[in-house]
C-alpha cells in the first residue's frame, strides 16, 4: 500500500464530474487500499477519487458512529469502513440538520452546512457487486460531501457560513 498526494483548492479537478467506475481489477482493488491509508493517515473520516487527482466515482468512508459524543470521549468505538463505487442517491429524508464541516482539499475552513438527516445510497462494492444502504446522523452528513466530490461540489458551495477556525476555538469538525 501507498499513499496518495491529496490534491487542494484550485486544483481543477476538484469541479469535474468523475467517471463511473467500470473495472474492477487488481488495480481498483490496490487503489481502494490505498486510499484507506490515506484517509488513515490524513486523518479524515472519508475521501473521494478527486481528492487524489482521479476522475473517478469512487470514495472511501470510515467513521465511528458517536465518536463525537462528550460522553465516548475516550472509548474505543468500532469503526465501519465504506467503499462506494458509482454511489446515487436514492431517497433523502425531509428532516434536515446543520452541522460543521471541513475537507481536506479546503485546508483551513471550516463551514456551517445543511444536510439531509437520513439518506438512502445505491452503490457497488469494490467486487462489483450492487448494495444498498440507508444511513443517518454524522454518517449521512459524510456520505453526502462525498457524493458531492464526484459531482465537481464542494462544502464552500453549499455552506451557510465560512470560516477559519482559530486554534483556541474547538469548532473545528474536519470531514475529509
Ligand atoms: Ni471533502
Amino acid at each position: 500500500m501507498a499513499l496518495r498526494q491529496i490534491v487542494y483548492l484550485p486544483e481543477p479537478i476538484l469541479r469535474k464530474k468523475t467517471k463511473p467506475v467500470t473495472k474492477f481489477d487488481k488495480d481498483l482493488q490496490v487503489l481502494i487500499d490505498d486510499m484507506v491509508e490515506t484517509m488513515r493517515e490524513a486523518p479524515g473520516v472519508g475521501l473521494a477519487a478527486p481528492q487524489i487527482n482521479l476522475p473517478m466515482q469512487l470514495a472511501v468512508v470510515e467513521y465511528a458512529e458517536g465518536e463525537d459524543d462528550e460522553e465516548n470521549e475516550g472509548k474505543e468505538l468500532p469503526k465501519k469502513l465504506y467503499v462506494l463505487i458509482n454511489p446515487e442517491i436514492t431517497k433523502v429524508s425531509d428532516e434536515k440538520v446543520v452541522g460543521i464541516e471541513g475537507c481536506l482539499s479546503i485546508p483551513g475552513l471550516v463551514g456551517e452546512v445543511e444536510r439531509h438527516e437520513a439518506i438512502q445510497v445505491k452503490a457497488l462494492n469494490r467486487h462489483g457487486q450492487p448494495f444498498k444502504i440507508k444511513v443517518n446522523g454524522w454518517m449521512a452528513r459524510i456520505f453526502q460531501h462525498e457524493i458531492d466530490h464526484l459531482h465537481g461540489v464542494l462544502f464552500t458551495d453549499k455552506a451557510t457560513r465560512v470560516w477559519k477556525p482559530s486554534e483556541d476555538e474547538n469548532e473545528e469538525t474536519p470531514l475529509d
